[in-house]
């Protein structure tokens, strides 16, 4: 049975279609909503207004529910490797096993990055901040895969998961004053990377496999979160038919905000300060109440998520087998914990819903796995990859228009231009 909403305005009556998503989630369907009465929705952050109807990720912010293609986190975290979800993200399905090493054998055929994107990358400060170098050299893919070079889709797409962590080695390499390494194809994704972050020409590295499926994890649950901000920018670049690489670009430079995926260094960053400040957790708690501290709590609450994130519940577990593994004692891990104990007891916390979420605990397990701070938001982008491009590809085969949202006009009516020697 059709289901419509009605809408009444002076004394007309508008009736507008309810759609229903595969999760029972309801939606009006306004597309006619300005055409037939003449006025427009305004939902300042979209926090209820739906862009799309999508089939890669479904999240129950009440529930703590997240499933990609309908697999829940827990089993793809605990389970599956990264490219496997990245393949399922990207093309709709877990592969076999014959797709999956066509996959990966595709992959590797592209590790290699141009020189000349080093002649680029070469330009930038040694202090660059990485994401701010992520973006322009996936930018700058856009230049190098033009015209004849360009290739389909689907060779871009296998381009970009191949290369993009490739260049994120390179500003911290850069920043160690050490050669960059080249990508190794003899091993796994996640080892390919640390051994491009922290090999050196002075001696063997040896991935270890504790911290080669701590980041395996850890990809995972950063791979796709729905319709969030950078999703959302990929999304909107893409839908002017702007190229993959420029529509990632973009991405990337959403998620660099410290309101979004610049939070797990905002986190960490905290924790020092708050260890440095001699560790007085109850001082920061208070500081945190206080609105006129200044001091906001990072790593708390979640726009969509209620009551928990279930990506930080699997982040914590992990953190602590890492760490144990590791046999690493970190002093911000005991203010982490308290920080968490206030926000999971304090009626103050609980009331506003600022559990921990995804960001608190992910720097933490990139501080034990030898990561530095200012790479905790690239690591958050190459987990993020697939999802964007997935949504990039599901965006494009949906043929949907370019966004263009409307807005509600609050400046100056009409008013006559003035001389400049005759304005007071
Ligand atoms: C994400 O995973 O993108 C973040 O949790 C932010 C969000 O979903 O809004």
């Amino acid at each position: 049975m059709s289901e419509f909403a009605e809408l009444s305005l002076g004394d007309k009556k508008y009736q507008f279609p309810v759609i229903t998503g595969s999760e029972d989630e309801k939606a009006i369907d306004i597309a006619k909503l300005r055409d037939e009465t003449g006025h427009i929705t305004i939902d300042s952050g979209y926090k209820n207004t739906g862009a799309t109807k999508s089939a890669i990720t479904f999240l129950d912010g009440e529930l703590g529910i997240l499933r990609y293609r309908g697999y829940s986190i827990e089993e793809l975290a605990e389970k599956a490797s990264f490219l496997e979800v990245a393949y399922l993200l990207i093309y709709g399905e877990l592969p076999t096993t014959t797709q999956y090493a066509e996959f990966e054998n595709a992959i590797k055929t592209h590790t290699i990055v141009n020189e000349d994107m080093r002649k680029i990358f070469e330009g930038f400060p040694v202090n660059a901040h990485p994401m701010g170098v992520l973006s322009a050299m996936v930018c700058a893919m856009s230049a190098f895969y033009t015209g004849d070079k360009s290739g389909s889709d689907e060779l871009n797409i296998i381009r970009l998961m191949a290369k993009m962590p490739s260049m994120a080695t390179w500003s911290y390499k850069k920043s160690q004053g050490h050669p960059v390494n080249y990508p190794n194809n003899s091993l796994d994704y996640c080892s390919n990377f640390l051994n491009m972050m922290f090999a050196l020409p002075v001696a063997t590295y040896q991935v270890n496999p504790v911290v080669a499926a701590a980041l395996n994890k850890l990809l995972i649950l950063h791979a796709d979160h729905e319709q969030n901000c950078s999703t959302s920018t990929v999304r909107l670049v893409g839908s002017s038919h702007a190229s993959l690489y420029a529509s990632i670009s973009a991405g990337i430079n959403a998620l660099s905000g410290p309101l979004h995926g610049g939070a797990n260094q905002e986190v960490i960053e905290m924790l020092e300060a708050i260890k440095e400040d001699g560790g007085d957790t109850s001082k920061y708690i208070a500081m945190a109440k206080d609105k006129n501290s200044g001091f906001r709590l990072m790593g708390f609450g979640h726009r969509v998520y209620k009551n928990f994130d279930p990506r930080a519940r699997i982040i914590k577990k992990a953190a602590d087998d890492v760490l144990a593994a590791l046999g690493i004692n970190d002093p911000v891990l005991k203010i982490a914990a308290e920080l968490e104990s206030a926000a999971l007891n304090d009626e103050y916390f609980v009331a506003r819903k600022l559990y921990p979420n995804v960001d608190f605990y992910s720097g933490i397990i990139y501080r034990a796995l030898g990561i530095p701070t200012d790479m905790f938001t690239v690591m958050f982008a190459i987990g993020r990859l697939p999802g964007w491009i997935a949504q990039w590809k599901e965006m494009k085969a949906n043929k949907e228009p370019i966004g263009r949202p409307r807005q509600v006009y609050v400046g100056a009516t009409e008013r006559a231009y003035v001389a400049i020697n005759e304005r007071a």
